[in-house]
């Protein structure tokens, strides 16, 4: 690949539209490609960024069953809540469009016309599962039954949840339809094939040659084992009702299988943009001169670098990815992100929480990004690293940069005098960095990158503290002056180099150093380029007024990040709950039987333990009857203060038995939540008085 591109095509991975997206997509792919598009563009790059919402698959449609609504309906909630989150987090998208849009339906379909009409698939029939009374074949997730494996008796067709097992929905043991709960028969269907045997040549040569030394060894190593265990012909239809119908005849009923059209859809997306600004779509994709980007996790690579070229490859007019620097996964506190298990962070909510910290969050899942191997988030990191990292050190040396201008200066940037070599020193070190940076990010190091322009306030923090200008100030007035002259050209180099990692803060600080009223404004060409001490600096020599200042960034508390635990907590108890597996049904009862029982709602007026056990209380209860003593076995979830006064049910005609020597005179009612804690069985409703009856 030409080292001086003309332009980059850089594509995020188009989202699935069956729910919003969470820290996890920001971290894994949207965060990095957002900071290699805007880091291009400051580059002076033509640069389209393209993105969408991936609208069909099985999965949105069970969705839409399970709510009752359409499958259009799904796709278009999610699709304004993804597409404000990305906005919202400043990911700037030349274009984010969607595969339900016109323009995609016809990019995708000539797509498949062209190949078909070329004779690139194979045609093959097949048996099928079919659900006879539905009507319909069944794809894998619309299949459930036991696993051949571990017995999981919820498997799905493709793969088992409880074991991990990958299998054909054919090898499941009493397959059943997840639709009408039939037993699936087999049946023949008739597919298009893509021979991806055939493109094994074009794939050893291009990837396992060309790209062996600059492609991550994550992405290189997923390919190569794929293409060494010997690649298959793969179905690019689907009997299914949504999506994008096959367009040839005889294929009614069936659509494009979803990993065929999503990736085009970054075509359309191309197209789409391009029309709106009146440029040729063509060369973003068809000329040599354009370097072709993918950003995407771990689990898409197969798709990116196998098939997707191969159907490029086998249109012939497109170029290849120059490269797909996929991500790892990012967990969360040790566990998994499931979207089901609403087990996340997600975006909308976070910036309900942490309103305008979105390069908090920027930040720490750069800093902290999977890029190598999968890695975990943590509130505690995130609290420690906006704490020390961006309050402590960039926050802090604006601040101070910021306060003594003003105060020494009123906001009015002094001439310098004599350089020291300390100065100069500095200021050679901070014309560097621009080179260091984008060295990194052309190698998709991003948290590598980020470091380095921490090292920018570091760099300016450690030149205020040791040339002290707050003691000089009374001095050496001309020391001062030329302090922080070099204080504020480094706070400018801040302010550019943070424009692809921290968006919003580099358009404050631009703001608080008045970057308008100069007479060039600074860029990332003028920090690389300036002449220290005396020559070209980007915020000119002297005289030019800044702007009030505000503070960047602000501590954390670690209230609110209990809260978020909390959160988390409490959706861990949730699923426990969703989860358990109610009891079996007890052997029927007739009515009779019930009204042995008494029960009585009563309140509980003493108690204490029971000397030397662990478990027992001894309760003395006002039934409306009487007052008795109760002996109960719940002092591990209550202590006797906490349910003094408490109004509970009570079966009142027990038998009366001892329980360590202590006559206990009925029973209270109890349950356990989810997470396995006793909680009372209360009275209904408010306003009950002792002794009322329970029937
Ligand atoms: N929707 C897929 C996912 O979230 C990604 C699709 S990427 C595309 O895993 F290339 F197909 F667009
Ligand atoms: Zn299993």
């Amino acid at each position: 690949m030409n080292q001086d591109p003309k332009r980059f095509t850089i594509t995020a991975a188009l989202p699935y539209t069956n729910g919003p997206v969470h820290i996890g997509h920001l971290a894994g792919v949207y965060v990095p490609a957002d900071i290699y598009a805007r880091f291009q563009r400051l580059q002076g790059k033509d640069v389209a960024f393209v993105c969408g919402s991936d609208e069909h698959g099985v999965p949105i449609t069970i969705k839409a069953k399970k709510e009752g609504i359409t499958p259009q309906e799904v796709v278009d909630k999610y699709h304004a809540i993804i597409k404000k989150s990305f906005e919202d987090f400043g990911i700037t998208f030349d274009n984010y469009s969607r595969t339900s849009a016109k323009i995609h339906h016809d990019t995708a379909s000539e797509f498949f016309k062209k190949l078909y009409d070329e004779g690139k698939f194979m045609e093959e029939v097949t048996e099928q599962l079919y659900d006879e009374e539905a009507n319909q074949f069944l794809a894998d997730r619309f299949i459930v039954g036991t696993c051949p494996k571990c017995g999981n008796e919820e498997s799905y067709g493709d793969q088992c949840e409880n074991c991990g097992t990958s299998h054909n929905a054919t090898d499941l043991i009493n397959p059943k339809s997840a639709i009408t709960g039939a037993t699936p028969t087999l049946k023949e269907t008739k597919h298009w094939f893509l021979p991806l045997d055939q493109y094994e040549p074009f794939l050893k040569e291009w990837i396992l040659k060309e790209h062996k030394k600059d492609w991550k060894t994550n992405v290189y190593g997923q390919c190569k084992s794929w293409i060494d265990d010997g690649l298959r012909p793969r179905a690019v239809t689907r009997d299914l009702d949504w999506g994008i119908p096959v367009p040839v005849d005889g294929a009614e009923g069936k659509v494009l299988y979803v990993w065929f059209d999503a990736p085009i859809g970054y075509i359309s997306a191309t197209k789409e943009w391009a029309e709106r600004e009146g440029k040729d779509w063509e060369p973003y994709w068809k000329n040599d001169d354009t370097k072709l980007l993918h950003f995407i996790g771990k689990d898409n690579i197969v798709f990116h670098c196998i098939i997707f070229p191969s159907m490029l490859k086998a249109d012939g007019s497109y170029i290849m990815p120059d490269n797909v620097p996929a991500n790892e996964f990012l967990n969360l506190e040790g566990n998994k992100i499931s979207t089901s298990k609403n087990w996340a962070v997600w975006l909308h909510e976070y910036l309900e929480e942490f309103p305008n910290q979105q390069d908090v969050l920027r930040y720490v899942l750069t800093a902290n990004a999977p890029e190598t191997k999968d890695n975990d988030f943590t509130w505690a990191d995130f609290q420690q690293r906006n704490n020390s990292e961006l309050v402590a050190i960039f926050g802090n040396f604006i601040n101070r940069v910021m306060v003594l201008t003003h105060k020494y200066y009123n906001g009015v940037v002094p001439k310098p005098s004599a350089f020291s070599e300390i100065d100069e020193q500095t200021l050679k070190e901070l014309k560097a960095y621009p080179a260091v940076i984008e060295s990194s990010i052309e190698r998709y190091r991003f948290r590598e990158a980020q470091g380095e322009l921490m090292n920018v306030a570091r760099l300016g923090n450690k030149y205020l503290a040791d040339e002290e200008p707050w003691k000089t100030i009374k001095t050496d007035e001309a020391r001062t002056q030329t302090v922080m002259y070099v204080a504020l050209q480094i706070a400018t180099a801040l302010a550019v180099l943070s424009e692809p990692f921290l968006p919003f803060t580099s358009n404050r600080l631009k703001n608080m150093l008045n970057f308008e009223g100069l007479e060039t404004v600074p860029n990332w060409k003028s920090i690389r380029q300036m002449v220290p001490p005396s020559g070209e600096m980007p915020l000119g020599k002297g005289g030019h007024t800044i702007n009030e200042s505000e503070l960047l960034f602000s501590k954390i508390e670690d209230e609110q990040m209990q809260q978020q635990l909390d959160k988390l907590q409490a959706s861990k108890a949730m699923n426990e709950a969703a989860n358990k597996k109610a009891e079996p049904q007890k052997e029927t009862i007739q009515f009779d039987d019930f009204t042995k029982l008494d029960m009585r709602v009563g309140t509980i007026i003493e108690a204490e333990k029971m000397p030397k056990t662990k478990k027992l209380l001894v309760l003395k209860v006002d039934t409306g009857i009487d007052v008795r003593t109760i002996v109960s076995g719940i002092a591990e979830s209550f202590t006797p203060e906490e349910i003094v006064g408490k109004q509970v049910t009570v079966l009142v005609n027990l038998a009366p038995r001892p329980l360590r020597g202590v006559e206990s005179q009925g029973m209270i009612l109890m349950t356990e939540n989810a997470e396995g804690k006793l909680v009372f069985v209360n009275p209904a409703s408010e306003g009950v008085t002792n002794g009322s009856q329970i029937n």
